[in-house]
């Protein structure tokens, strides 16, 4: 066939495609440092990497027609071993939840789902400020009003739960805490909101977006014997998300929203009836994918994904700790780092780094700009070559103006 209908023929097509592909992504064993996907590649640590990932997204090729969740039975099997897989590992002895498109819509589920607990219209929910900016959103769309309590000055990671105490409401419905925070990596004291949601009779949901497939492993692996509880240990929380897409890494869009039992998932069905997600018809090519990499890696793949994601954390972290006028944002407990300066103007430095091919997220806080790099087995061997040239450029770059040095670390989190 010489052309299309639409008057394209297929060397003009795959010729557009191919650009519109270049515009949109690296490839994923390239120089990129923040990437949401399937992110195996075979290495040492990891010698089934490229085989677990190619029949990941192959699984999500062989879901691609229409296999709606309402009509796929498969799907819902495997959405099903998911769920009793992960939500055992996350300390539930009745695993209930489903999965979603990403870790805004679990966070929605979430409040929403607090909101049918709670009975009413309005409301508010309490989080610390570190919180994501998805929480303001959904605030915005189920017309809650977000408190974000403010940190301890100077330190973003951190969290007063006596603050968090002090700025519930009568009409609070809920508080959000999380593990591993955007972009510190931190973890929220749980336990200590746990104590107080409980004695509120407050809903409280756990944002694990970044941490949830990571932090298990890095527990059950020993790597982090220090841990603080933050999932179904804890008492008072009821329900977690946990992004497929992150650290599970499996092919986009995929998360998990879990409940600590069936009788919350239940209240979840009532306010978005049938299944409890927003979107009706799902994509059920994300949950294959998911489903694959999960029964191919099982709990010990993902302690072995988990541990070397760590171990390039620490390299890339100890690396810029040690440029001159390069600061590490202290407490990350998750495969995520945040440099930034009290003295440098990062913002030349970030687009030095971006002409020279690679690819990570900014932040605006601390001002002017924090570099946050969350490498995945796929950075395999980039960490020398990232620190130098992060190197090079900070060497190159112009002081902080001064005015930035003093609000630094005073800015709120939301809106980065
Ligand atoms: C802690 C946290 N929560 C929620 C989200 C939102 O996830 P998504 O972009 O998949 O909706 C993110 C994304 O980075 C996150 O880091």
């Amino acid at each position: 066939m010489d052309r299309f209908p639409s008057g394209l023929t297929r060397y003009d097509f795959l010729d557009e495609l191919s650009r519109l592909e270049r515009a949109s992504r690296f490839d994923e064993t390239e120089r990129n440092f923040f990437d949401e996907g399937p992110h195996l590649i075979s290495s040492p640590e990891l010698p089934w990497g490229d085989e677990v990932r190619h029949l990941s997204v192959a699984a999500y090729e062989r879901f691609i027609h229409g296999e709606t969740w309402i009509t796929g039975g498969g799907a819902r099997e495997m959405e099903a071993d998911i769920v009793a897989w992960m939500g055992t590992i996350l300390g539930s002895d009745d695993p209930a939840g489903f999965v979603t498109a990403g870790g805004s819509e679990s966070n929605m589920c979430a409040v929403l789902t607090a909101k049918q607990r709670a009975g009413r219209k309005g409301g508010s929910i309490v989080f610390p400020d570190n919180g994501h900016y998805s929480l303001h959103k959904l605030c915005r769309m189920f017309d809650l009003d977000p408190i974000a309590v403010p940190a301890p000055e100077g330190r973003l990671d951190q969290v007063d739960p006596a603050a968090i105490e002090a700025a519930i409401r009568p009409d609070t419905i809920a508080i959000v805490a999380t593990a591993g925070t955007w972009a510190y990596g931190s973890i929220d004291p749980i336990a200590e909101i746990g104590a107080i949601a409980e004695k509120h009779d407050l809903y409280l949901h756990v944002d694990g977006a970044f941490g949830g497939y990571i932090l298990p492993f890095l527990e059950i692996g020993g790597y982090d014997r220090e841990m603080p509880l933050w999932d179904f240990r804890v008492p008072g929380v009821c329900s977690i998300s946990a992004d497929l897409h992150k650290n599970g890494m499996a092919p986009p869009p995929a998360s998990t929203l879990f409940f600590r039992d069936s009788g919350l998932l239940e209240l979840a069905k009532e306010i978005c009836p049938p299944n409890g997600t927003i979107s009706g018809t799902r994509g059920t090519g994300p949950i294959a994918g998911a489903w694959t990499m999960v029964k191919l890696l099982g709990t010990w793949g993902y302690v072995d994904v988990a541990k070397k994601s760590i171990s390039m954390r620490d390299q890339l972290a100890a690396g810029a700790a040690e440029i001159p006028g390069l600061l590490v944002h202290p407490g990350s407990r998750i495969n995520m780092t945040l440099i930034h300066s009290q003295t440098v103007d990062l913002r030349p430095v970030v687009d030095r780094l971006r002409d020279r091919g690679w690819m990570f997220a900014v932040r605006a806080i601390p001002a002017p700009a924090g570099i946050v790099l969350a490498p995945m087995p796929h950075n395999e061997g980039q960490a020398p070559a990232f620190l130098d040239d992060l190197a090079d450029a900070v060497a190159a770059a112009p002081a902080m103006p001064t005015e930035l040095r003093v609000d630094a670390e005073k800015v709120s989190s939301y809106g980065f």
